[in-house]
Formats: C-alpha cells, structure tokens, sequence
C-alpha cells in the first residue's frame, strides 16, 4: 500500500503536500515522489537481509532523476546501469564508480571506456564477443577490467513476456553450459579480472519460485567454477521483484526472497549485489492528470486525459492498468468509463475502470503505482514535453525536472546546414 499518498478531508496529499496545490504550480501531467516512500522501501530491503549484509544497486532505469539517485546514494545505495548516459547520471549524483556495475545486452565500446576510466566495481558480460571487447580495451586503458558473467539460467520468471529475460532463448545472459568455458578464458587473461557471476530474469515478478530455480542453478555454477579452481568472489542476483498494481496482484515478501536468496547462495562465501529498480520507486510515485474530454457512451464513458503513452508508456507497451482515482473526490454513483490519452493511437489506452464516479472535464486524476519505469520511459511523441517530476519530503516540494518546454524540444533540430559528402 501507498502509505505516504493518504486522503484527507477528501483530497490526495503526497506526504503532507496537497496535491491540487502542486497541480496548480507545474501543472499537469505531472509525476510527484514521496522520498519517504523511497528511502521506506530502500529500508525494507536492508532489514530484509538483516545482518546476512547484501549490497544493493539501485536499477537506475526504473527512475534515473538526478535527485532520486542523489537521494538513494545518501542512503549507501549503488547503482546499476545500462548505457553510458546512465553512467553519467549515477557520477553526477555523486555515486562512486566502485558502487556501480554496468548491466546491458548491448554495451558500446565508447560506453565501456567510459566505465573502465571511471573505474566501475563490474561489467556484467553478456557474451564471448562483449568479454573480447572489454578485454581490449582495458589494454588501451592499461587496466584491469572486472568483469562478472551474466547467466541466463533458463527459468521463467512467469512474468508478461515482454519483461521475461531469463529464458533460453531470450536476448539476455550466456548459455548455461558456455559459462565455465568463458569463465575460464577470462581468468586466463591478464587484462580481465573476472569476479564472479550475475543472474537477472526478468521484471515484475511475483512469484518467488523462478528465484529459487534461477539461484539454485547460479550456486551449480559457483560449485563447476570452483571445482575448475577458478577464483570466484561476487554473485549478482539482478532484480525484478514485483510490485502491487492493485487487483490481485500483491507484491511477494522480501523476507520470504531474502530467505530465498540466503538458503540457495548464502553459505558460499560470497558478495552478494541486488539491483532492484521497481521494488524501490514504484509506489513512490503518481502521476497527476486531467480530463480534458468525456464522451458519454451507452455502456461506459470513453475519456481523455492529459497525459499520454509518451508520459507514461508501460499500459500501451505491456498492457498494465494503473490503479486510477480522483484527485478530490466525490461520493455518489460509479460509472465504467474508458480512460484513454491524447495521442494519436489506439493502443494510448489506460484501461477500463468501474470504480469512479461519473468523470468531467476538468477533473483531476492520480495514475497510481507510477514511480517506476514511468518517467524514464517517456517520449517526446507527438512533440509532447516530458511532464515535470516533483520530490516530496513532509511539507516541502522540490521540482526536481521541470517541464520540458516546446523551445527545448524543437532546440536540436535548428539550424541545420547542408554540405557535400566526401563522395567515397
Ligand atoms: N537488473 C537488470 C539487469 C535489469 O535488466 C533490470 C530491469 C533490473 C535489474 C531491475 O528490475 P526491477 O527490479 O525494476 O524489476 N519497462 C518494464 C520493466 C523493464 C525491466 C528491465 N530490466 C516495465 O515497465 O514493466
């Protein structure tokens, strides 16, 4: 549950800060945060794995704003990223580059120069040919490369298909039977320092079954590395624990994954890294909204709102339903309506809700649950700016991005000058 987005006298307040006051400074649609549900839930992972310390790197992804990053690394949160800009986001929040380990299916050499000069605690390798890569150019750079294997164990995270990551087949992770053979190439070669192993399955996942599967396979591997005596100290146990997005989804227990966690990989002596990205900000966040349209239909009421898939992509993409409410409400008779934004598709679709009274323009609506994977996977689709994002602590705010405006969207397309190519 949502515990610091209460209603009182009526109202939704993020925190102790009225909602319609923040509406009224920065507009809609707006994404605000609780940072006490942040460093909440932050919390709860560290009293999950109680003294059995674990490190935790937060998946800078699920919600890569500056000041959240900067808000979890006051914590003593690391960070996990995926590409170069992520990278730049977790040294400008002041993350030190021994706290971050570079995740990704498709790392650039320009991006791993950029991680070995900034001295990350590991690559996660994704194949022979991305181990062959860092190798050389840890040469260039005259330094040794960490690098952990990243595992596709072949588990189903039974998760939506499109966050699944774990499966034969899928794009992620090496082959089971390949990883000893790489492992042993790397602890061959002076120019990588290979670490350990990593695992990530997929997102959004609320069975714990498929972590046990996925670590039991990692400890077979510590168990065939160590038999080849090959040095191993880290595992990386990736992230993806579910979240509630209301319905009868419920979010799995952290005690019952730290046990988990402990009870397969706990006795081997080795670091242990998590990267939960949703688990930390998902339900720190809402987005705020407003009914431009409602069309009245037989059945149920088709209405528009202000914020589209380019805000918040992850309805249209995956199907999601949000849990949806008004901002100020109203008590009398529901009506189903069909909440859809404003941008020119048929998949800009929230979902169909039975629980709202009769909407109107002008109404203001809260897109719970929003915290994660909302603002970072925004779009500038239909030359929409991307919403402002607003931090909440008691009763204060900070808008900690503000609105992008057209000037800033149009900006990269101007004076564009024509010349000859070289004709090769
Ligand atoms: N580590 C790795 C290597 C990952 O690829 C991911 C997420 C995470 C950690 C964090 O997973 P989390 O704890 O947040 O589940 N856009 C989708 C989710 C994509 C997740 C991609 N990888 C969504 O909105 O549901």
């Amino acid at each position: 549950e949502e515990k610091n987005l209460a209603e009182k006298g009526g109202f939704l307040q993020v925190e102790d800060v009225d909602l319609r006051e923040l509406c009224e400074l920065v507009g809609t649609p707006a994404y605000v945060y609780s940072s006490t549900a942040i460093v909440d839930a932050y919390r709860s992972f560290e009293d999950a794995f109680g003294r059995n310390r674990i490190a935790i790197c937060f998946a800078v992804k699920a919600n890569s704003n500056l000041s959240i990053l900067s808000l979890l690394r006051s914590l003593g949160s690391g960070m996990d990223i995926v590409s170069g800009g992520e990278l730049a986001r977790a040294l400008s929040a002041g993350v030190p580059g021994e706290r971050i380990v570079f995740s990704g299916v498709g790392k650039t050499a320009a991006e791993i120069r950029q991680a070995l000069d900034a001295r990350i605690h590991q690559f996660n390798v994704e194949s022979a040919a991305e181990l062959q890569l860092i190798a050389a150019l840890a040469a260039e750079r005259k330094v040794r490369a960490p690098v952990s294997l990243r595992v596709n164990p072949d588990v189903d995270a039974l998760t939506h298909a499109k966050i699944s990551t774990g499966r034969k087949g899928d794009k992620f992770g090496i082959a089971m039977e390949d990883v000893a053979r790489l492992y042993a190439d790397a602890a061959a070669d002076a120019r990588l320092d290979p670490v350990g192993l990593a695992v990530h399955i997929g997102s959004q996942i609320t069975e714990l079954s498929p972590y046990q599967s996925a670590y039991s396979r990692l400890r077979g591997l510590v168990g065939e590395l160590r038999a080849a005596g090959l040095p191993i100290r880290r595992l990386d146990l990736g992230g993806g624990l579910g979240i509630s997005y209301g319905g009868n989804t419920s979010a799995p227990s952290l005690a019952a994954y730290a046990d988990i966690v402990c009870r397969t990989v706990g006795d081997l002596g080795l670091e242990l890294t998590i990267e939960p990205g949703r688990r930390i900000v998902g339900e720190a966040g809402v987005l705020v909204t407003e009914v431009l349209t409602v069309k009245h239909g037989e059945d149920a009421d088709i209405v528009i709102i202000d914020a589209g898939m380019n805000d918040l992509a992850r309805p249209a993409l995956y199907g999601a339903v949000h849990p949806v409410s008004l901002l100020v409400g109203r008590p009398g008779l529901k009506r189903p309506c069909r909440i859809f934004g404003p941008v020119c598709e048929s998949a800009d679709f929230f979902g169909c809700y039975a629980d709202l009274p009769p909407l109107m323009q002008g109404d203001r609506l809260v897109l719970h649950a929003a915290g994660a994977y909302g603002a970072s996977m925004a779009s500038n689709y239909n030359t929409r700016p991307l919403a402002p994002e607003v931090l909440v602590k008691g009763d204060s705010y900070a808008v900690v991005r503000r609105r992008q405006s057209i000037a800033d969207m149009l900006v990269l397309e101007k004076d564009a000058g024509w010349f000859a190519a070289s004709g090769r």
